[in-house]
């Protein structure tokens, strides 16, 4: 009787700490608040956002995860594109950083595996939200 229920009661108060916890872990990152009547700061892609790749993470892409971040396949890899390890998530949703997988892995989230770069060689705040304000600005390829 009591091995019955045992099982299902476990997974279920299991589900209920992983899910809790997964609820509380934001990411470290704390987006500043944009001050009314300041003009929005335009993110560049070209200019702004591919430097912060070709520091710190041309290394290793091309080509691990299927993600090319090379300064010419960048856009056309990132964005709409759905991810290779975590589909049918989408690697940029233009707009919507927190639905872009390539948010949640600089941010340090862990919802889609490893936090990029994986080797503890984090990525600035500013450059945590070039990234964000490209994301929302809408993914362009400027
Ligand atoms: C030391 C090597 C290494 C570095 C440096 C690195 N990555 Fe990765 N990346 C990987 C590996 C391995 C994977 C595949 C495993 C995974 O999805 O977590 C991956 C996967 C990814 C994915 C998911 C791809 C998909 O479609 O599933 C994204 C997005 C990503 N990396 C972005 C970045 C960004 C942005 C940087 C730089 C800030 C970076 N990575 C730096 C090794 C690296």
């Amino acid at each position: 009787m009591n091995r019955r229920i045992g099982v299902p009661l476990f997974v279920i108060v299991l589900s209920a700490i992983t899910g809790g916890c997964a609820k509380d872990e934001g990411p470290l990152f704390i987006p500043t608040p944009q001050p009314p009547g300041e003009p929005i700061d335009t993110a560049y892609f070209s200019l702004e956002v591919v430097p912060i790749f070709i520091e710190h993470c041309w290394v290793c892409h091309p080509d691990m995860g299927g993600l090319d971040l090379s300064p010419t396949a960048a856009h056309a890899s990132l964005v709409g594109v759905t991810s290779t390890n975590h589909a049918p998530a989408v690697r940029v949703v233009p707009g919507d950083p927190m639905a872009s997988v390539l948010w949640h892995k600089v941010s340090q989230s862990t919802e889609y595996g490893l936090p990029m770069p994986p080797n503890e060689t984090y990525l600035s705040s500013s450059e945590l939200q070039t990234i964000r304000n490209w994301i929302e600005q809408g993914a362009m390829d400027n």
